[in-house]
């Protein structure tokens, strides 16, 4: 039976059919010939100047990113094209290893900061997603890298390298962004109190017939801020007026997407898009991303900046501990969290 494999990878190349329990109901399922597909699917942003005279035109161009479409591309970003082509080469070679050596590293509870899955969350979905993937906690590195899988064996000094400097792309974009709002520079950092970083490295298999199932469905990132490595392979796809657009690879650049923290830190200026990852016939797609989030015990609200008498606080205050706990609970089928969390005046 389909069923009882743990992991996706292996089982994908084996079926011809994609078996029953990855089949989402008509109602629920992609549509992708109403995906529109266009050269200029979100912002692409050039962060050469960021420290430069231009930086204020920068801020702006993210601040309408922000605002409108809740996700942008960046290059010029400072890490090189050596590393980025190691990190996707790296996850693909894992993936690639035997299913008994990746199988060393599988566990279905979330509650485990360092993990190999699949679909999302296992013990509590009803209809699984196209995808293996690979957990792993970032930050403080010392506290985590002996827990990460050691065969390929540069992995765990390669991936560690790489996750250092996107830290320090977040950090720059984190200040960016607090700018951006008219808010002090340091304003979203000093509110993560100890910041907390996590990847995934998402492996979704080729698909028998893409239309029936997702990789990831429709969803909001939990987190502050997301950045996305992905291979040259599209699937990524965001939705913008009730409409999907589909977002086409360019080589060097990564991703940001606004999380569900900064929208309430902005108190809604800012948008924490739904997006999902589609699957497809021929080629497997890796797509790596990077969650930046406060620590557990961070309290987090709408900026006390942002908030007057035209614009009420829109969410009460609450930790992050509280707010990823919910997540996980809910799964990603009712999209987003933050509803919960509205206060009374909307
Ligand atoms: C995610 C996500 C998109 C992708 O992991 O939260 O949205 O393209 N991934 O893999
Ligand atoms: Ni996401």
């Amino acid at each position: 039976m389909a069923g009882s494999k743990l992991l996706l990878t292996d089982l994908a190349s084996t079926v011809k059919q994609v078996p029953y329990n990855y089949v989402r109901r008509i109602s629920e399922r992609p549509n992708l010939s109403d995906v529109q597909v266009s050269d200029v699917s979100i912002p692409l942003i050039d962060l050469q100047d960021l420290y430069g005279p231009n930086r204020s035109d920068i801020l702006k161009q993210i601040a309408l990113a922000c605002q409108h479409d809740g996700f942008f591309q960046v290059k010029n970003h400072v890490i090189s094209e050596v590393m980025i082509n190691n990190m996707l080469h790296l996850a693909r070679e894992f993936f690639q290893l035997p299913e008994s050596e990746r199988l060393k590293n599988y566990s279905d509870d979330p509650s485990k900061a360092n993990r190999l899955s699949t679909s999302f969350n296992v013990r509590t979905e009803k209809v699984a997603n196209w995808r293996d993937f690979l957990r792993l906690h970032c930050f403080p590195l010392e506290d985590h890298v002996h827990e990460w899988p050691s065969n390929p064996p540069s992995f765990r000094e390669d991936v560690a390298e790489y996750c250092t400097s996107v830290r320090g792309l977040v950090l720059r974009l984190l200040e960016a962004i607090s700018e951006s709002l008219g808010l002090k520079r340091d304003h979203i950092e000093k509110t993560l109190s100890k910041h907390g970083q996590h990847m995934a490295i998402n492996y979704y298999p080729p698909c028998p017939d893409p239309e029936l199932t997702y990789g990831l469905p429709g969803h909001t990132d939990p987190n502050l801020i997301t950045i996305l490595l992905q291979d040259d392979v599209p699937g990524l796809q965001v939705l913008r007026n009730g409409k999907w657009i589909a977002v086409n690879p360019i080589p060097n650049t990564f991703i940001v997407n606004i999380g569900d923290q900064i929208q309430v830190i902005s108190n809604d200026r800012y948008k924490s898009v739904v997006h999902r990852a589609v699957v497809n016939c021929n080629k497997e797609r890796i797509s790596i991303p990077t969650f930046y989030c406060p620590s557990p015990d961070a309290l987090i609200g709408p900026a006390t900046e942002l908030v007057d008498d035209e614009h009420p606080a829109v969410y009460r205050s609450f930790t992050y501990g509280e707010y990823y706990e919910k997540f996980w609970k809910r799964g990603l089928a009712t999209e987003c969290c933050l509803d919960m969390f509205k206060t009374s005046i909307t």
